[in-house]
């Protein structure tokens, strides 16, 4: 059963890949048309395994099995359903499909607890340089400050939500009211590390902390055949040298990875001098101190380049996200779930972000990793192998099965 299952998840996460804001590519931002599409379908599948849909004023699409007893306390199993741009069709969707399809390997047996599948509107920052909108708004924290984030249009959160159908004021009611069991996250791991080991399967343990930041040089415009090279406050000569620095840092600092995946040159011609350069940083450590000490030296750097030049610098940090535990029990049931399923019980710490590092200060939270072939991810090659969601499948009937033996005593 699991091997048939795991095909029909992997044909769903490629239909979804195929609702996009983007033609030819895969992209779906927070509460775009596309991700209605991606509401209608995922719905469809949910009605169809028993479960009653509902999509949260934060967009957020959820899917609920009731069990045996009313008033039951619940098991979230979620993802999210936004990509980063051109991306591959298993970031995220792959965690939403596999609860639905935990759900229908139950074929009708009621458990002693609920289990609602939640797909996340907003995980990956895209629109509004903002991760996490959907993860943050089920555990109260998507408050009236955050509603008013605005997208490169000038669009707010708030404005996006209404545009959606959806009532921003009833954000608030997107949390539970009594604390669920706990918050499962299927993903793929999105590195190289269990491929390059020939292991399926890894639960984690821990997510990586991580610093986001714009940062920009301020110079002055001027005509690119006229201003003398000496007489230049230009951005981007500025903002050339700091980004060679950010990288030499990372490369030398043990663990240390940073990104600037994002540039934007105001204005922007071929012919004049750049005013400004915002860049965006990306800062990933295991350690939170080490992470810290590198932002610091970063922004120290930066800093001393733009006096240096007579530019100045605008620093603004979007997030400081700590690194965060996995809930130790559900780390245990989720090892000796993946040992009965057959595979190595490997741990280990996630590189990435996951919605499950909002939810765990709230809840019991743990993850299980599905190794990522050639370690290909927020790419449009990224894949899984269908027998490693088939083992993934196998390890999810296990942990219902635990949970449900517990609670019956
Ligand atoms: C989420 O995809 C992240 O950037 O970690
Ligand atoms: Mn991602
Ligand atoms: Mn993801």
């Amino acid at each position: 059963m699991h091997a048939a299952l795991a095909r029909d998840v992997i044909a769903r996460c490629r239909s979804l890949a195929a609702c996009s804001d983007e033609p030819g590519f895969t992209t779906r931002t927070f509460l775009s048309p596309a991700m209605r599409a991606a509401h209608a379908e995922l719905s469809a599948w949910m009605k169809t395994a028993g479960m009653s849909v509902s999509v949260d004023a934060a967009g957020n699409i959820r899917g609920v099995l009731t069990g045996a007893m009313p008033g039951a306390r619940v098991l979230v199993v979620g993802s999210h359903l936004d990509t980063v741009p051109h991306a591959g069709a298993f970031d995220g969707p792959l965690g939403v499909v596999i609860g639905v399809a935990l759900v229908e390997q139950l074929q009708g047996r009621t458990l002693p607890f609920d289990v609602e599948v939640i797909g996340f509107s907003e995980e990956e920052g895209v629109r509004f340089g903002l991760p996490f909108i959907g993860s943050r708004a089920l555990v109260g924290e998507l408050d009236a400050a955050l509603l008013e984030t605005r997208d490169a249009a000038g669009t707010s959160i708030s404005q996006a939500i209404r545009d959606f159908g959806l009532d921003p004021s009833k954000v608030k009611d997107a949390p539970h009211s009594r604390t669920p069991l706990g918050y499962l996250e299927f993903h793929i791991e999105q590195g190289p590390v269990l491929d390059t080991a020939g292991t399926p399967l890894a639960v984690v343990d821990r997510i990586n902390g991580r610093t986001a930041a714009d940062v920009t040089f301020v110079g002055v415009a001027g005509h690119a055949g006229t201003t003398p090279m000496n007489a230049r406050r230009d951005a981007v000569a500025a903002a050339a040298v700091w980004l060679r620095d950010v990288e030499e840092l990372a490369r030398r600092t043990d663990g240390l990875v940073a990104t600037t995946g994002q540039i934007v040159v105001t204005p922007g011609a071929t012919n004049v001098i750049a005013e400004r350069c915002r860049i965006s940083l990306d800062v990933r450590h295991g350690e939170d101190e080490a992470r810290s000490t590198a932002v610091e030296a970063l922004e120290s750097r930066a800093r001393e380049i733009a006096r240096r030049r007579q530019l100045s610098l605008e620093w603004l940090t979007r997030l400081d996200q700590p690194g965060t535990a996995m809930d130790a029990r559900l780390v245990s049931m989720l090892q000796r779930a993946v040992e009965r399923s057959g595979a190595p019980a490997v741990t280990m710490a996630s590189g990435a972000g996951h919605d499950a590092m909002i939810l765990a200060p709230h809840m019991p939270a743990a993850m299980l990793f599905l190794r990522t072939p050639g370690g290909v991810s927020h790419h449009a090659d990224e894949h899984v192998l269908e027998d490693d969601v088939a083992l993934a499948l196998a390890v999810g009937g296990h942990v219902l099965d635990e949970i449900a033996a517990t609670l019956r005593g």
